[in-house]
C-alpha cells in the first residue's frame, strides 16, 4: 500500500465548499433539464476527473439521458502544453451520430483537451454537441473553447478534490481545495515485493 498523506497536513484553503458545489450543481442540472426539455441526451465524461461531477450532476437532470465515458492522454510528457495534441486511449461504447451530446468536464484550463475532443466528436455527426464544466480556470486559456454550462470561474491556482487529483489521490474529497505545495509530500509507494501468487492446487 502506498503511504498517502492526510490532506489536512497540506490544505491551504477550501476554495469551494461541499454546500456551494452541490447548490450550483443542482442549478446546472435544472438549466440543462430546461434546455433539453422534450429531448433526450447523452452525457459524456472524460475520465477521470469529471466522474465525480457527472454522477452528481445527472441526479439533477430530469430529461432521459444515457452516460458514456472516454479517456485521452497527451502526446508525451508536456506535449499538451506545446502542441495541444491529445490521443484517444479509450473510446465511447455508444454511437453519438444524431444524438444530443453534452461533454462533462471537471476543469477547463488551457482548453486543449476539450478543443481536441470536440474536433474528434464533431466528425461523428452528433445532432448537437455542448460542453459543461464544473470549473473554468479562464485566466489560463490558450485556445478558445465554447462553454455552455459553467459551474465556477476559478483563479489560476492549483486545485484538488471533488474529482481532481494530486498524484491520483484525493479525488474523493467533497470540496475543491488549494494545497500548500511546500507541505505536500507525494505518495510513497511501498517497495516490498508483491505477495507471490500461490500455485494452483491440483484437484483431489
Ligand atoms: C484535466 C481535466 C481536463 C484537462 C483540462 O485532466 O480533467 O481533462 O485536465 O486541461 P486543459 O484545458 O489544459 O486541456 P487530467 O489530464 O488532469 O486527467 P484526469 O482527469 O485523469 O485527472
Amino acid at each position: 500500500m502506498a503511504k498517502v498523506q492526510d490532506y489536512r497536513e497540506f490544505l491551504k484553503k477550501v476554495l469551494i465548499t461541499e454546500e456551494e458545489l452541490q447548490a450550483r450543481i443542482a442549478e446546472l442540472g435544472e438549466e440543462i433539464s430546461r434546455d433539453y426539455e422534450g429531448q433526450d441526451l447523452l452525457l459524456i465524461c472524460i475520465l477521470r476527473g469529471g466522474v465525480v461531477f457527472m454522477t452528481d450532476l445527472m441526479k439533477h437532470i430530469t430529461v432521459p439521458h444515457a452516460i458514456d465515458f472516454m479517456a485521452i492522454s497527451s502526446y508525451g510528457a508536456g506535449a499538451r502544453q506545446s502542441t495541444g495534441r491529445v490521443r484517444l486511449t479509450m473510446d465511447l461504447q455508444t454511437s453519438i451520430t444524431g444524438k444530443n451530446v453534452l461533454l462533462v468536464e471537471d476543469i477547463i484550463d488551457s482548453g486543449y483537451t476539450i478543443s481536441e475532443v470536440l474536433k474528434l466528436l464533431e466528425m461523428r455527426r452528433p445532432k448537437s454537441l455542448k460542453v459543461c464544466t464544473l470549473l473554468d480556470k479562464a485566466g489560463r486559456r490558450e485556445v478558445e473553447v465554447p462553454i455552455h454550462y459553467r459551474g465556477f470561474v476559478i483563479p489560476n491556482e492549483f486545485v484538488f478534490g471533488y474529482g481532481l487529483d494530486m498524484d491520483e489521490y484525493y479525488r474523493n474529497l467533497q470540496f475543491i481545495a488549494v494545497p500548500d505545495l511546500e507541505k505536500y509530500r507525494p505518495p510513497e509507494e511501498d517497495e516490498s515485493p508483491e505477495e507471490p501468487l500461490s500455485p494452483p492446487t491440483e484437484a483431489e
